[in-house]
């Protein structure tokens, strides 16, 4: 098999990256490790950036996120037991959108599937070859257990914080940076409606809670627990007991239902670097890991495909490297931004279990800051909206 770019990885990054690809006429073939029904119902993260939105119009991916997105115009900080509503789009002129990233994920599948486009499920055992040469290849195994290889003039690695393409780096080549959190998040998604109008990021003496939604139908939930919960501990009226608790103030009722799916996810800041070894290039989750409270995973992994899409048209046509050569760089820029803000947000809004009082007292100097400043107030959400893509 031979393709001009290589994508591992399904995911956001790899799939906006076949699709921005294929609109200016590059050819792709995307290997993914998964089902194609795992991939499209895998629950994960929810809000996009303004300038994420823009995008996804702007390359023919606007029709059902226009009809079922929810612009969001606000969020709140819960603390003191009252709402501080930070404006996003007052203090910005921007918004953002609350849809599901697995529906971001159908709708690629959707359009890459209707474009005749080729993405392989259920393959295995994806190795990445010579990435310092002109003819890089990616040998694995189909979904029927034959082994293959497949020719690359570029190979981008888009496979996730577990995937193999950063193992293809010579050792030394890559420097990574971390930094674990003692806590997870315990995410549930509830058929109940939403039981306030917009997302409620709160700090309680009980650790961090989390509301926000998927439609008028549908809440998102998720509590702060020990980075070593077993799920198996949290059945769902403990889940709804706990939220309630940390999510009370004077006149809000929580809403419970049904749970349609429940899990952990890992709280974690990753940065690999560099995000280039030849002609292998990574993107999204492969490269950066943010925790979750910036919301800015799905947008950082599908900026990344943007840029990368414009640096690999001009070296693909006519072997032109500036802006392949750059890439890391200019990407690197970016993700340690977000990786600041998640950060910030993530240190602000935790209980740490053996902080000690003094701590906690700077966090809630921080929040009251942050509500009633409005330079603070501003920081916070210019950040949160995203800033736009242009910006370095
Ligand atoms: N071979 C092929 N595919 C692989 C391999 C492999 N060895 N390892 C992982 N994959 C696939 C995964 O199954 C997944 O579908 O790569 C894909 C990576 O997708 P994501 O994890 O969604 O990563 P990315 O596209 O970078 O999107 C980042 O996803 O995890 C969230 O919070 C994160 O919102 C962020 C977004
Ligand atoms: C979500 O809706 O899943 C969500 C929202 C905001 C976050 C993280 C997750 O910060």
């Amino acid at each position: 098999m031979r393709t001009q770019v290589g994508i591992i990885g399904a995911g956001p990054a790899g799939l906006m990256l076949a699709h921005l690809l294929h609109r200016a006429g590059v050819d792709t073939v995307v290997l993914e490790r998964r089902g194609r029904e795992h991939v499209r119902r895998r629950v994960r993260a929810g809000v996009l950036e303004h300038s994420t939105v823009e995008l996804l119009r702007a390359a023919g991916l606007g029709g059902r996120l226009d009809r079922e997105g929810m612009p969001h115009h606000g969020l709140s900080l819960r603390f003191d037991r009252a709402d501080h509503r930070i404006p996003l789009t007052d203090l910005t002129g921007r918004s953002i959108t609350v849809y599901g990233q697995q529906e971001v994920v159908k709708d690629l599948i959707d359009a890459r599937e209707a474009a005749g486009a080729s993405i392989l499920f259920d393959v295995d055992e994806v190795s990445v070859h010579d990435p310092a040469g002109d003819r890089p290849r990616v040998t694995f195994t189909d979904a029927g257990g034959t082994a293959r290889t497949l020719a690359c003039d570029v190979v981008a690695g888009c496979d996730g914080f577990h995937g193999v393409s950063r193992t293809a780096f010579p050792p030394g080549a890559l420097r990574t940076y971390r930094r674990e959190y003692p806590f997870a998040w315990l995410g549930i998604l509830a058929r109940t409606p939403p039981s306030h109008h917009e997302l409620i990021y709160a700090y309680s003496d009980r650790g961090f809670a989390l509301h926000s939604m998927r439609s008028p139908e549908i809440t998102r939930l998720y509590l702060q627990v020990p980075a070593d919960e077993r799920i198996e501990d949290w059945p769902d009226d403990r889940i709804w007991d706990e939220l309630a608790v940390r999510l009370a103030v004077d006149g809000f009722d929580l809403r419970s239902g049904p749970v349609l799916e429940k899990g952990l996810t890992s709280v974690r800041s990753v940065v690999t670097e560099p995000m280039r070894y030849g002609r292998l290039l990574l993107a999204g989750d492969a490269a950066h890991i943010v925790p979750p409270t910036g919301a800015k995973g799905m947008n950082l992994a599908v900026a990344d495909a943007l840029d990368l899409s414009r640096a690999l048209v001009p070296f693909l046509s006519r072997r032109s490297t500036e802006l392949l050569d750059g890439y890391s760089e200019r990407r690197l820029h970016r993700v340690w931004r977000a990786e600041h803000f998640s950060w910030w947000m993530t240190s602000m809004l935790h209980r740490f279990p053996d902080g000690d009082p003094f701590e906690h007292r700077l966090q809630l100097a921080q929040l009251r800051y942050t509500v009633s400043s409005v330079a603070a107030a501003t920081s916070l959400a210019e950040n949160y909206v995203g800033l736009p893509y242009d910006h370095s």
